[in-house]
């Protein structure tokens, strides 16, 4: 990303091998993928979990502990490259569609866009990293076309790359999280049945907290985040059973917590969940012009718990499918095929900043 001034390509031509990095508040997944034959294979693939106090908000708090998580899942996952993809969180970016017109060549193109960016960016730009991508005129006979710019404080970027370099990798990429989940979903969009024009699908990203957003036709149209998700279930397991986070945390994934987790603490998470994105969805209909979904994805960690996808498709009455990005790619020797099976809902991000190079 981010051309102007002076830092890696977002929309970079090259089209050489790269891993993608996903830096979440509690882990760093690691995913290389390379085409193989007329499918895609997973190369490497690991995730590693953040020490506490790491991250907070999703910002780098501790520079050595992410930089050591990110060494830890190098080490275990040897990918083929250090050459790296990472993405910024959507709330940390400014994006406007601009009408500009189709004759500019790249360099006027600069020029015009820093000029329209003092508009539309309210920090100085000498602070600002900014970025653009010209889109297809809307009609054939259009003189303009629409130019995505995407702007970013330089203190977010800057502060990923220092993570990568000090880990001993090379930041070649800077993209934006709902990018990422956007190539990722054109994974998926073919699987869906009914697969016609305008269609709206909505995929509720629900990691430790959740993220809703909307795509029409594949392009995101709405993306929102909301402090509702697993970390919830993580902190009353911890106070329920009287668990260290990490105690929790661990329990929760495996399972094994005594028989009235299901009934006290996991039935009344889901339902909340479920309340969660119901609410969400309302909040994009009533910004939006739009009153209805054609299908529901549930992504992130928290989707893998039982029967979500079945409990949110009966309340919400919208088909609900649970993402997985890898269902028609090969996986090399090396992937551990079973933790990927589980992750794979987790590996939205991952995925479509591994794929970064190859679309
Ligand atoms: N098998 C599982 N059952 C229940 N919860 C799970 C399971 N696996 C992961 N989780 C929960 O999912 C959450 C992590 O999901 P994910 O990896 O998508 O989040 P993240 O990307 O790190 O965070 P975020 O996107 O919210 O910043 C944690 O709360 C974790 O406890
Ligand atoms: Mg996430």
């Amino acid at each position: 990303m981010f051309r102007i001034p002076s830092l890696p390509l977002l929309f970079s031509p090259k089209k050489l091998p790269l891993i993608g990095i996903d830096i979440t508040n509690s882990a760093v997944k690691l995913l290389e993928i390379h085409p193989y034959g007329n499918k895609l294979q997973v190369a490497s693939y690991g995730v590693a979990p953040l020490e506490s106090g790491a991250m907070a908000d999703r910002r780098i708090k501790d520079y050595k502990s992410v930089a050591r998580s990110i060494k830890r899942v190098i080490e275990r996952t040897q990918p083929s490259t250090t050459r790296t993809a990472v993405a910024v969180p959507t709330a940390a970016v400014i994006t406007r569609t601009l009408s500009l017109p189709l004759e500019l060549n790249d360099d006027e193109m600069e020029a015009l866009i820093m000029i329209e960016a003092e508009q539309h960016v309210p920090y100085p730009l000498n602070e600002v990293a900014i970025d653009f991508q010209r889109q297809p005129p809307l009609n054939p006979n259009d003189e303009n076309q629409p130019v995505l710019l995407v702007a970013c404080r330089k203190e977010v970027t800057d502060q990923l790359d220092y993570v990568l370099e000090a880990a001993g990798l090379d930041p070649i990429v800077t993209d934006v999280e709902n990018f990422a989940m956007e190539r990722s979903l054109g994974l998926l969009l073919n699987k869906l049945p009914n697969n016609q024009e305008n269609q709206i699908v909505a995929v509720a990203d629900v990691g430790a907290t959740t993220t809703l957003n909307v795509f029409r036709d594949g392009e995101i149209i709405y993306s929102r985040e909301q402090m509702f998700g697993g970390k919830q279930l993580t902190d009353e397991i911890q106070r329920y059973y009287g668990l260290s986070r990490e105690e929790a945390g661990f329990a929760k994934k495996k399972g094994n917590l005594p028989a009235d987790y299901n009934l006290e603490l996991l039935q009344p998470f889901k339902i909340a969940l479920v309340q969660q994105v119901e609410r969400q969805l309302q909040l994009f209909y009533s910004s939006t012009s739009y009153h209805d979904i054609d299908f529901l994805i549930l992504a992130g960690g928290s989707s893998a718990i039982e029967n979500l996808p079945q409990m949110a498709q009966q309340q919400l009455g919208c088909p609900t499918y649970l993402a997985n990005p890898f269902i028609d790619m090969v996986l090399s020797d090396k992937v551990d095929a079973l933790a990927l099976a589980q992750d794979a809902p987790a590996m939205m991000i991952a995925c479509g900043l591994a794929m970064r190079v190859w679309s």
